[in-house]
Formats: C-alpha cells, sequence, structure tokens
C-alpha cells in the first residue's frame, strides 16, 4: 500500500470522520471507493474489484443505473422536499405506498416511512407498544427477539439487536427486551425424536409464558438472519406464527435484508407462506441508492390509527416520505419488474450455492454453506466432525476477506462466516468468478496452496 493515493486518503479520512463500527486498526486497511461501475467498484488507486455483497447487502440493482439517478434527479428539480407530517403529502410518497401494498403481503396495505433499518425498528417497536395501548393493554410493552439477530443500532434497536458484542459499551440497555435462542440449524442440531423446527420455535412460547402473556407486545425477527445467513428449519416460521396468535403478540418481520428480491420472492415470508403483523424494510427498497427505509402494517395495526378516538401517534421524522427517496424507490421497483429481478435472484441463488457446494463441499474446513437466494454464508471451523471453531486469535475469516480482496472481490464477514451476496443484476460468470475466488482464498489461507 505504502505511498498509494488509498493510503494518503486514508490518512486524511482519519483526521475528520468517524465511521460506522469505528476501528481504527481496521480502518487503515480500508479502501476510499471513488466509482462504482455494475457490480464493480474502483478503489483511489484505479483497482477493480468485484462487490460480492452488494455493498451491505443493499445495492441489488449494481452501481450506476440510468433509471435510479434520472428519477433522483428529476423529483429533486420538481420536488427536492415536503414535510411528512399529518397535513401535509407529496405524490412520490403516495404513489410508494400505493405500489407496495399491491406488492406487500396481502393483509398489509399502510405504510409508513423511515430512512433505513434501525429507525424502522424503532418504528415498530413504538407501532406495537401504541396499537397494544390502543387495544386497551398498556401493560404489553415488550419485545422478544432471536439471539444473533440483527435490527439495527439506534438505542431501542440495539436492544432488540441479539449480538452482544454491540452491547457493553453503552449499558444500560433499556428495559423490555428479552432474546431467545437462534434457530441455528448448524450449531443446535436436533434432539433425537424432537421436530428441530418446532423445538426451535417453542422457545418463544417459553419465553412468553416466563415473561407473561400479558407484557409481551412483539416478537421481531429476520426471515433469513443477516449475521450468518441462517435459514429456519422446516416448519419454524409457520410455528412461530401460531405462537404469536396464542398469545396476542404482533409478529414484525424484519426484511430489510431478505426484502425487495434478495431471496427469491418479493417477501421473504412468502417462502413459508404466513403473513407478518408488520413488514419493515430498507436497503434493497432503493437499492441503496438513496437513505429509505419503512413499516408496514397489517389491517388490523392500521385499524387503531383511524379510530377517531385515537391518541395521535406522536412518532415522527424530518424525511419521512421523502419525495426524492420515494422517486427512486419507484424507480427501483420498476427495474425490479422489468428485468425481472426476484426470478433472476432464485436463478442466480442456485447458481451460488451450487458452486459453492461443488468448490468447497467436502473441504475438511468448510463446516457449513448456507442461507437462501442471493444470501449466503460459508462457515469455516477448525474440525469438521467436531465443528470446534478455530482459535478467534488466528482470525481465519478475516484473512480469507482479505485474500479474497487480493484477488479482486471484497466482501464481509463475522468470525469465520464468510458472506456473500452479489448484486440481483449480476451475471452468471460473475456469480461464479465470486465463488472461484473464495474457494481460492479459502484454499490460501488454511491449507496454503
Ligand atoms: C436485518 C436488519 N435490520 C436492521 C438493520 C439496520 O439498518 P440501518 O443500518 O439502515 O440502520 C440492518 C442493517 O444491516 C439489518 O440488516
Amino acid at each position: 500500500m505504502g505511498h498509494s493515493l488509498n493510503a494518503a486518503l486514508l490518512q486524511r479520512d482519519h483526521r475528520h470522520l468517524v465511521h460506522s463500527l469505528h476501528s481504527e486498526k481496521t480502518h487503515l486497511d480500508g479502501r476510499v471507493w471513488v466509482r462504482g461501475e455494475g457490480c464493480e467498484l474502483l478503489d483511489a488507486d484505479g483497482n477493480r474489484y468485484i462487490d460480492a455483497m452488494s455493498g451491505l447487502w443493499n445495492v441489488t440493482l449494481g452501481y450506476g443505473q440510468p433509471a435510479l439517478v434520472q428519477a433522483a434527479a428529476s423529483q429533486m428539480g420538481e420536488l427536492a422536499y415536503a414535510s411528512g407530517y399529518s397535513g401535509s403529502s407529496n405524490l412520490r410518497a403516495m404513489e410508494l405506498a400505493e405500489r407496495l401494498a399491491s406488492l406487500c403481503y396481502p393483509s398489509i396495505n399502510r405504510f409508513f416511512f423511515t430512512s433505513g433499518g434501525g429507525e424502522s425498528t424503532d418504528s415498530t417497536i413504538k407501532t406495537a407498544r401504541y396499537y397494544w395501548k390502543a387495544m386497551g393493554k398498556p401493560g404489553k410493552y415488550k419485545t422478544i427477539s432471536l439471539m444473533g439477530g440483527y435490527h439495527g443500532t439506534t438505542l431501542a434497536s440495539m436492544c432488540a439487536t441479539g449480538m452482544p458484542a454491540y452491547w457493553p459499551s453503552f449499558e444500560p440497555r433499556m428495559p423490555g427486551f428479552v432474546h431467545i435462542p437462534n434457530h441455528d440449524r448448524y450449531r443446535y442440531p436436533a434432539v433425537e425424536g424432537q421436530d428441530p423446527g418446532l423445538a426451535a420455535a417453542n422457545e418463544l412460547e417459553r419465553a412468553i409464558l416466563a415473561e407473561g402473556p400479558d407484557s409481551v407486545a412483539l416478537f421481531l425477527i429476520e426471515p433469513v438472519c443477516g449475521a450468518g445467513a441462517y435459514v429456519p428449519p422446516p416448519g419454524y416460521l409457520q410455528r412461530i406464527r401460531e405462537i404469536c396468535d396464542r398469545y396476542e403478540v404482533l409478529l414484525a418481520a424484519d426484511e430489510v435484508i431478505t426484502g425487495f428480491g434478495r431471496t427469491g420472492r418479493l417477501f421473504a415470508l412468502d417462502h413459508w407462506g404466513i403473513e407478518p403483523d408488520l413488514v419493515q424494510f430498507a436497503k434493497g427498497i432503493t437499492s441503496g441508492y438513496v437513505p429509505l427505509g419503512g413499516v408496514g402494517l397489517s389491517d388490523r395495526v392500521a385499524e387503531v390509527f383511524d379510530r377517531a378516538d385515537s391518541v395521535p401517534w406522536m412518532h415522527c421524522y424530518t424525511y419521512s416520505g421523502h419525495p426524492v427517496a420515494c422517486a427512486v424507490a419507484l424507480a427501483t421497483l420498476d427495474v425490479i419488474e422489468s428485468q425481472r429481478l426476484v426470478e433472476a435472484a432464485t436463478r442466480l441463488g442456485d447458481r451460488l450455492h451450487q458452486g459453492l457446494r461443488n468448490a468447497l463441499g467436502d473441504h475438511p474446513h468448510v463446516g457449513d454453506i448456507r442461507g437462501l437466494g442471493l444470501m449466503a454464508g460459508v462457515e469455516l471451523v477448525a474440525d469438521r466432525s467436531s465443528k470446534a471453531s478455530f482459535d478467534p486469535a488466528r482470525k481465519i475469516g478475516p484473512a480469507v476477506i482479505s485474500e479474497a480482496r487480493q484477488r479482486g472481490v471484497v466482501t464481509r464477514g463475522r468470525g469465520d462466516t464468510i458472506y456473500l451476496g452479489p448484486a440481483l443484476v449480476a451475471s452468471e460468470a460473475l456469480v461464479d468468478r465470486v465463488v472461484d475466488v473464495i474457494a481460492d482464498s479459502v484454499r490460501c489461507v488454511i491449507d496454503g496452496t
């Protein structure tokens, strides 16, 4: 790196910027990106890389889509901003809400817009509390979520996030947040004679009963966990729906990653044939071109907003329903439909998973290859039969990611699990190239070949 422009820019960056997950050590080995073209990124030194995770799972249409650029520019010229507070609206926000109502789960027909995933989590939690108060059950305020689930890092969403590394510097956490074990099929396999899906889902029933059903407002879950790419076992989500119904707990799907096609359905609970009471989204709704997120409400929840005697919903964001963000979202949906990108995610996802299995399925240190559609995780282990992890001090996962970057593929991971999530517009050749580079990088780091 020595005297590269990239290295000089990182020094400059360091003087005035604080980054998400700020870490000086990580940062000094970073890249300053100067251009995106399709599924590729260029750094300040002119090196070209395949973006194998589409940004942070969000740039589903790749970089430089003219329709999105045009939609933003023309909306900025027409009406750059309008308040979304009650008493004020704009056409793009209305059109987007109508469009989503026609595309989302049948019972979800009303939408509140935010600027991202964490704000959406806060909005979901507050909506659930508001709902139960309006229903005359103010004692129902707790949120249950999964260990290993990720829902953002605002104070409330951090409390819902089930990854303890995010907590200690900011504790005490808020009261009213409870976590249940993850359904992770690899590390917690079925007990003899027990259905793994039902057993894992029954953790929710156990938690609701322990807390008291009259105190639980919400269960929040990603249909596929982004952190780890964990896919629930068969029957799990259906049983979750039953438990939520039985104990009067709202079920919220966090589709910030899975929404808008990534798993091969426009919204991922369609894989399991169930509907949530609330669905939150962000990322792919604008392919990451401008910040936008939101929460969709089922008719049953929306009904409390329309009661003549309802207390105003004292929840608001300056940028809720931002016309430019909504215009870009509408253009994104147009591209997803016209280029049949949900089908592409299934086709390319099958190719990605099959490719990974062919290349790495027999490798003695590849413990698990999992995911759904264009969401994949490759977990590396010290011992395949015992599933023992590598000593974290060896930093095997980061070494593989660093090796892949040397070979022209950028991605992320957690611990020794490598994530892969190319854009929905990727070519088959690009998916194959990602598989080859990751497989070569695993062999290089672990086997020294
Ligand atoms: C499932 C999920 N929920 C919420 C969030 C938080 O979104 P944001 O970073 O836009 O606040 C993320 C971000 O990665 C996510 O993956």
